[in-house]
């Protein structure tokens, strides 16, 4: 007996020994321990008006904070804010979210919003993923994209949130199912040092590649599976989103001849104004009541960057109906020729 004891114990420890390499080798220990994150500090931004007028700029056109933090009409043409409800949070009404997940309200509220909430708690949620409460935020916020956004630009927008009028929306907590619950604590990570302006703005691709990134245009229009990036996909579309809108896929925005090849700068800046191309409307879940707030010199910038990117053979058409797409593994109009 005691004989059997002695190698069940060896067989318990050589199992935990090779259950501990590979969790280290696989997902890590986060999503056991809890997320990496760094302490608070007592810092604020002071206000000013550059960084009133940088930070509405940022949360209403560049980065569309209150895009995903405001009440809309879903239904409506244009997905339009309800009044009086801006930066007072939203329910994510997307189909197919791992989970209930909930853009909390950032207004000055004290019970319902960000009130009481420090100027580092915002700062180290919106760049570093840490809620308010030490949490691993789920990374539709898309913290992972903001850790490039200039230290200056965190400052203004915090200083902009701090202007809202303040509203008293009560909204239920995130809920993500499980092992994706566990598994986004792998991924905050804290910063440690400064980030600088963008220094490329005299280089027009580069810069339009530093506002691509604030803008998150990637979360729509580079297909995933299971929350995962399908690679060498990059802007190639196909990511389906279905709500009140209706249900669609995201465009090919790569320069191949299935993609946008016939864009010139005018016909972008226009697009991303209007919402058309040519009498074609978009989707109104294409977000452009946030970029039609972008100034045309920003546009340029990102359309600069769009040229750029890798040419990748995907056809994407709303227009046909949706079959399975082995190339970016969705289902979508046009999905069988690809
Ligand atoms: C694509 C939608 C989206 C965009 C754009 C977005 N957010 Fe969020 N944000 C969310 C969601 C969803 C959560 C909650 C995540 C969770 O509960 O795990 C969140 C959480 C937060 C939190 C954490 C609150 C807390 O609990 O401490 C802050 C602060 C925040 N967002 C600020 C911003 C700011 C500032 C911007 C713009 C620079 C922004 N968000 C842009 C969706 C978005
Ligand atoms: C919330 C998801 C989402 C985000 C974020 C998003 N898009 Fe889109 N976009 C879509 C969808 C969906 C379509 C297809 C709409 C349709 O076919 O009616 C689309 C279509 C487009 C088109 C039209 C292509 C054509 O068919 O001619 C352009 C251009 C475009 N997006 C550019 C951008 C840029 C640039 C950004 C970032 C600044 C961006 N999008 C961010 C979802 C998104």
């Amino acid at each position: 007996m005691a004989r059997l004891g002695k190698w069940l114990l060896i067989g318990v420890v050589a199992l935990a020994g090779v259950l501990a390499i590979a969790i280290t080798a696989t997902v890590g220990w986060r999503p056991l321990i809890g997320p990496k994150a760094r302490p608070l500090s007592n810092r604020t931004f002071e206000r000013t008006p550059q960084r009133l007028e940088r930070g509405r700029y940022i949360a209403s056109a560049l980065s569309g904070c209150l895009y995903c933090h405001s009440h809309h009409d879903w239904a409506a043409p244009g997905t339009p804010i309800v009044p009086g409800t801006e930066g007072a949070g939203e329910v994510q009404p997307e189909a197919n979210l791992p989970g209930r997940i909930v853009a909390p309200n950032l207004t000055p509220d004290r019970e319902t919003g960000a009130g009481n909430w420090t100027d580092d708690q915002l700062a180290r949620a919106i760049r570093e993923g840490i809620g308010h409460d030490g949490r691993a935020l789920f990374p539709m916020m898309p913290y992972m994209h903001y850790r490039e956004m200039p230290d200056e630009d965190v400052a203004s927008v915090i200083v902009y949130l701090r202007s809202l009028p303040a509203v008293r929306r009560e909204l239920p907590k995130t809920e993500i199912i499980f092992p994706v619950k566990y598994l986004v604590r792998s991924m905050p990570e804290p910063l440690t040092s400064p980030v600088a302006e963008d220094a490329s703005a005299s280089d027009m691709v580069r810069h339009g590649a530093h506002l691509v990134n604030l803008a998150g245009c990637s979360d729509c229009h580079t297909p995933q599976v299971h929350g995962e990036r399908v690679p060498g996909m990059d802007f190639a579309g196909g990511m389906i989103l279905s709500g009140a809108w209706g249900s669609v896929a995201s465009a090919n925005l790569t320069p191949d001849a299935t993609g946008i090849p016939y864009y010139d700068e005018a016909l972008f800046v226009q697009v991303l104004h209007s919402g058309y191309v040519k009498a074609r409307p978009l989707n109104s879940i294409m977000p452009v009541v946030v970029y039609t707030n972008l100034t045309d010199s920003d546009l340029k910038a990102m359309f600069a960057y769009l040229r750029t990117l890798k040419p990748v053979k995907h056809r994407v058409d709303n227009a046909e109906p949706a079959t399975e797409c082995k190339v970016c593994r969705q289902k979508h109009g046009a999905g069988a020729e690809n």
